[in-house]
Order: structure tokens, then sequence, then C-alpha cells
């Protein structure tokens, strides 16, 4: 215990939890999310979910993780031993997405390729269901492995293994020192350019004009308490393991607020960055922005590829947009697998090397159903349920285990020793009140969705 691991400085502390909270999350899910629920009147419930539950969630994250000094299973027996197992679902949990998110950021790494060389063509839905994952027509039909996807996830997995190997300060600090500093002037220098096209200010004014009527439709409350918890990779045991490294006079509030506002920053930077590729688009192909927008999976790579064709300067915009996916999706993904190798680390006493290559090749073996013909339909089916049920419930059983049947007191006591700002009861309240009042809504009603 005295000897844990410990992060080299502050700003590599927030960088690394910053680089777990910008993912593949900001950049397509955010702004499609935004636009379909209401557009610049997204940002009322998005902005309220950010305060209410985004910020005290991760100060209550870094607390615990901080106080404690270990993963979320280690965590949560040392406050009882009872409650365990929830930081072991927690992890499962992340562990299944460590397999699917390495097949995404597999399919980046592949476009990024595609950029340079121009291989998508000008029917860019048709090359990314077809001839680039040969798409099968149902689950359970693999299909066979599709090599390019199965050696970028090779990839993936060896640049996360690399980073995890090293250690909190020699791997992972200094994989985000690069990465999320070297994302942010990438997208600043492609909305710079974007920005002057054509087109670009429709799209703005299109993710930013507001739909207030939506504001009384309860699931776009929901759907901004989840779109935070994903976002900030809150509810999974990763903060709780990257705040364990922290140093014993960590001022945890002031970390929590940066973590929170730099991720929800770039959010919106990638709001802009997508929309004004749309708008430039339906400027020249004559469409509207509402019939160019995307959802998902096929936006990032049906629409912006299409998009991208009809821009000046594509290898520029191409090579940019894939490369700020890949950076941002690794980095979050070393963060999933650090989480779960920590708690194997706290629980076997393993030592990292033997728990993150034992990891790493188990997650690589399991990635490569995801690659096969069949690998985006399964992708469906995991994510949606991870997102809609597994998700809401390990955040909702962890807020009201801790919040209520353990209590906040400990916690807040620890967090308030060596902070700026100190929490109480209003937190308190967003965390036991507000927060498990939302949470518990949005999973009742999409178990609802589900059996009905
Ligand atoms: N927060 C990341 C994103 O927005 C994804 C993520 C989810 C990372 C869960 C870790 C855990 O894409
Ligand atoms: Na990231």
């Amino acid at each position: 215990m005295e000897n844990r691991e410990q992060w080299g400085s502050r700003a590599g502390f927030i960088l690394a939890a910053v680089g777990s909270a910008i993912g593949l999350g900001n950049i397509w899910r955010f702004p499609y999310m935004a636009y379909e629920n209401g557009g610049g009147a997204f940002f009322i419930p998005y902005i309220f979910a950010l305060l209410t539950a985004g910020i005290p969630f991760m100060i209550m994250e870094f607390g615990l993780g901080h106080k404690y000094k270990g993963s979320a299973p280690k965590v949560l027996a040392a406050v009882n031993s009872k409650y365990e197992w929830l930081g072991w679902v927690q992890i499962v949990i992340a562990a299944i997405i460590a397999v699917y998110y390495a097949a995404v950021i597999g399919w980046t790494m592949n476009y990024l390729g595609f950029a340079i060389d121009g291989a998508w063509g000008t029917d860019t839905k048709g090359f990314f269901f077809g001839e680039y994952l040969g798409l099968t027509s149902s689950p359970t039909e693999l299909g066979g492995i599709r090599w390019p996807i199965f050696g970028a996830c090779a990839l993936t997995w060896g640049l996360t293994w690399l980073a995890c190997n090293s250690g909190i300060r020699g791997g992972i600090e200094r994989a985000c020192k690069i990465l999320i500093p070297l994302l942010f002037a990438l997208v600043l220098v492609f909305i710079g350019r974007v920005i002057t096209l054509p087109g670009a200010t429709v799209g703005l004014d299109f993710l930013f004009t507001p739909d207030f009527s939506k504001l009384t439709d309860f699931g776009v409350w929901a759907a901004a308490y989840g779109q935070i918890f994903f976002s900030l990779s809150i509810g999974f045991g990763i903060m709780i393991a990257y705040s364990s490294y922290l140093p014993k006079n960590a001022d945890i509030c002031n970390n929590a607020a940066m973590t929170v506002f730099i991720n929800c920053g770039f959010s919106m930077l990638a709001g802009i960055m997508i929309f004004s590729v749309l708008g430039s688009m339906a400027h020249s192909t004559g469409q509207a922005v509402s019939d160019v927008a995307g959802a998902g999976v096929g936006l990032a790579f049906v629409t912006i590829p299409a998009a991208i064709n009809t821009m000046p300067a594509p290898l520029f915009f191409g090579t940019v947009f894939f490369l700020c996916l890949t950076m941002a999706g690794v980095s979050s993904h070393i963060s999933i697998v650090e989480a779960v190798a920590s708690s194997l680390i706290d629980k076997f006493g393993a030592s990292r090397q033997k728990a993150v290559t034992v990891l790493c090749i188990v997650g690589f073996s399991l990635t490569a159903v995801f690659t096969t013909g069949a690998g985006l339909l399964i992708l469906d089916i995991v994510d949606h349920f991870i997102n809609n049920i597994c998700l809401l419930f390990a955040a909702l059983v962890e807020i009201v285990l801790i919040s209520w049947v353990i209590g906040l007191d400990e916690v807040r006591e620890d967090v308030n020793a060596h902070s700026d700002f100190s929490v109480g009861k209003l937190w308190a309240f967003s965390l036991r009140i507000i927060t498990v009042l939302v949470l518990g809504y949005s999973f009742l009603s999409s178990l609802y969705n589900k059996i009905t």
C-alpha cells in the first residue's frame, strides 16, 4: 500500500483523466445526441446533468480512489466487504467495453489509412458496410475475419499494452501528455480551416438553434444524464482507479472540476467540428443539413467520409479527423484496461506486467469476434445493452450504496481535507436525491422499453 505507484504531476493526472473522458463518445455521440434532443436546447439538461451529476459524481469517485488507495473492488471491500461484488460488476462492464471499443478504434485506424489513399471512394456507405466490414446478414453468421480490421485491433491492443505495461507515470501519463495536447491542437486547426468553408455556419445554426419544446420530454433529460456518465467515464471504476494513484495532498474538487470542464469543452469543439463539416457538405450537394446528419457509427464512417469528399483538401481533413478519433479512442482504451488491470493487481497481488499482458492477450482474442463480418451486428447488440442497461444499473447501484447505505461523510472529509473549495449539503443533495431519481427513472424506463 505504501509503495503504490503515483502520477508524476498534477497536470499528468488531469491529462490522463481527461484522456479517459474524451473519447469516441465526444466526437460522434455528443453531436448527434445534441442534435436529436433539441439542438441548442439540449445544453440546458446537459449543463444541469453536468452540475448535478457529473461534477458531484466525479468528486465522489476521485475521493473514493484517493481515500482508499485502490481499484473499485478494493475500495468497496474496504468500505464494507459485503459490497466488493459491485466493484467487480463495474470491472466486468469495463472489460466488455474494452473489448468492443478496441474494434471501433481499429476502424478509425483503418480509415486513417483510407483517408490517405482515398480507398473509400464515392459510395462511402457501400464501401463501409460492404467492401470494408463485409457485413453478414445476421449476428450468428460470422463470415470470416476481416484481416485489415484484425491487424488494426492488434495494433490498438498493442499500444494499450505498451502504455499500461510501462506503468502509471512512465506509460499512461507519458502517453496522455502527448496525445491530449496534440488532440486539442489538431481539432482547433481543423475547426480553423473548416469554419471558413461555405455552408459551415449553416451547420452550426442547425446544431445550436434550440427546440425548447423538447425540454418537457423527460427522455431528453435522461439522455443528457446518460451522455454525461458515458462521456466522463464515471460509474465503471475507471476514475476510482486513476485517482488511487494520486498523492496524499491532492486537491480532489479542483481536479474533478477541471476534468469535467475540459471534457465538456472538448465536446463543444467536436460538435462545432462535425456540424461545420455537415453544413459544408449540405451546401455543396444542395441538401438540407437534417438530410445529411446521420447518427452513431454511420456518422463517423459513412457521412463524414462523404462530406470530406466534397471538401477542398480532403487529404488534410480526412487524416486529421481520423487521427483525432484514433488518439481520443486509444487514450480512453488505456484507462479502461488500467481499471481492470489495477483490480487484478490489487486482488491477486499479480505484477503489473503479468496482469496487463494476460489482459491484453485475452482482450484481443475476444475483440477478434468483432473483426468478423458479423462484427458490427454483434457490436450493436452489446453496445446497446451496455449503454442502456448495464451502465445505468452500475452507476445507480454505486450511488445508492455509497450515498444512502454507506454515507458520504468519510469521502467528504477526505475530499475537503486538501481542497480550494469544499463540498457540503448541495453536493450530498445532488448525489442522494437528484442523481438517484434521474438515474433510477432512466434505468426503469429503458428496462421497460426492453421488455415491451
Ligand atoms: N468516456 C469515453 C468516451 O466518451 C468512453 C469511455 C466509456 C471510456 C467508458 C471509458 C469507460 O468515449
Ligand atoms: Na480518450
